[in-house]
């Protein structure tokens, strides 16, 4: 056992905590990260907590090093959150800064379900995106032009290097007449400073109660005082993947895509929803994009399924809408009219 191992380094965060560790912790993997080694502690009296530390290099198939501080800002970003929406973050025990690890309370499968699974699983509750719109509706409007907020995430370098270049910077060298858009609409996008991001708002960074179904939003890691319209690209352009990937679920998804965006978007101040809606519909098709061209590829779409995303997305890149609802129309049109010519199936 060494002085970097789990069991060395656990202890001193438990009596960081005040929580007394009589006999060894059982430490086991859990599965799912892709940017850390997580795991699920347990105390020889059956307490179970959650670790996770972060790698310097994340486990996707291109090279993408990642500062190991941004563990700092995902527990900053969980406490937050957690202050803003209780129950809306797993409750931080203890950080130890120079390692890099988050103590965490473990949320049990007895207790939550990942929302990804449930959808792979073809299972779209529609409460689910209305209640994750909700608390991140609450947390921008709770952040929003605040300067404690800006000074606690001065994280432009860590959006930059996990979010903007490997997603879009690396689609805008991988099609250079789309380029100038893409640029402009990520320089419009990374020059906003105006709420806390969470960074990541993906279904399988989402466990979902099974007993009242709030949502708990994991992997804080992006953390990002910056646009707030990012989170709900990001979150929309999930669900549309979903929905390509699943087609028979395409009806229900896109109208709960529809459903989040209008409840996310009600916690603004009127006067400013125009412009954050705009930046949204602009940021969505060069997500999907990414997500098939950029660096970290969605796992779960076949060689078709990607073509389908391609020919969504690009036409939005060319020519954006400047409403969420619009863009969600064009893409639910052109799906319907793409998978109609029976281009979409293997
Ligand atoms: N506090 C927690 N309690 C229970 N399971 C968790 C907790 N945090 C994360 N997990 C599980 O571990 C997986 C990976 O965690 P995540 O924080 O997303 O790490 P990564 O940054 O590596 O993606 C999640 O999808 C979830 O299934
Ligand atoms: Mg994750």
């Amino acid at each position: 056992m060494g002085s970097d191992s789990w069991e060395a380094l656990l202890p001193p965060m438990f009596a960081s905590a005040g929580i007394a560790v009589a006999g060894p912790l059982r430490v086991e993997p859990l599965t799912g990260g892709v940017s850390s080694d997580i795991v699920r502690v347990t105390l020889s009296d059956g307490r179970e907590f959650c670790a996770k530390r972060a790698l310097s290099q994340l486990k996707v198939a291109a090279t993408w090093e990642a500062p190991l501080e941004r563990n700092h800002y995902e527990i900053a970003w969980l406490r937050r959150a957690g202050s803003i929406v209780p129950g809306a973050a797993p409750q931080v025990i203890a950080e130890d800064r120079a390692h890099g690890i988050a103590l965490l309370e473990y949320l049990p499968p007895a207790d939550y379900t990942l929302w990804k699974s449930d959808l792979l699983a073809g299972k779209a509750n529609p409460d689910v995106p209305l209640r994750v719109a909700d608390a991140l509706g609450r947390i921008h409007a709770a952040t929003l032009d605040d300067a404690s907020a800006a000074a606690e995430f001065p994280t432009d370098h860590l959006i930059d290097a996990l979010r903007f270049d490997p997603y879009l910077r690396s689609i805008a060298t991988r099609y250079p007449d789309l380029a100038p858009r893409i640029l402009a609409v990520m320089e419009q996008s990374q020059s906003t400073h105006l709420a806390l991001v969470h960074g990541d708002v993906s279904p399988k960074n989402i466990l979902v109660s099974v007993h009242d179904g709030h949502p708990v939003l994991l992997d804080a890691e992006c953390a990002w005082y910056g646009d707030p319209a990012f989170d709900a690209a990001f979150c929309l352009n999930h669900l549309v993947l979903k929905l390509i990937h699943l087609p028979d679920l395409a009806p229900i998804l896109f109208g709960q895509a529809g459903g989040f965006a209008r409840t996310w978007l009600a916690h603004f101040p009127p006067a400013l929803r125009p412009e954050i809606e705009a930046r949204t519909a602009a940021l969505l098709p060069c997500l999907m994009l990414a997500r098939v061209d950029g660096k970290s590829p969605v796992e779960y779409l076949v060689n078709t399924a990607r073509d389908t995303v391609r020919h969504l997305a690009i036409p939005l890149i060319r020519q954006p809408l400047s409403s969420v609802e619009a863009t969600l129309d064009v893409l639910q049109n052109s799906f319907r009219n793409h998978s109609s010519s029976g281009q979409f199936r293997d």
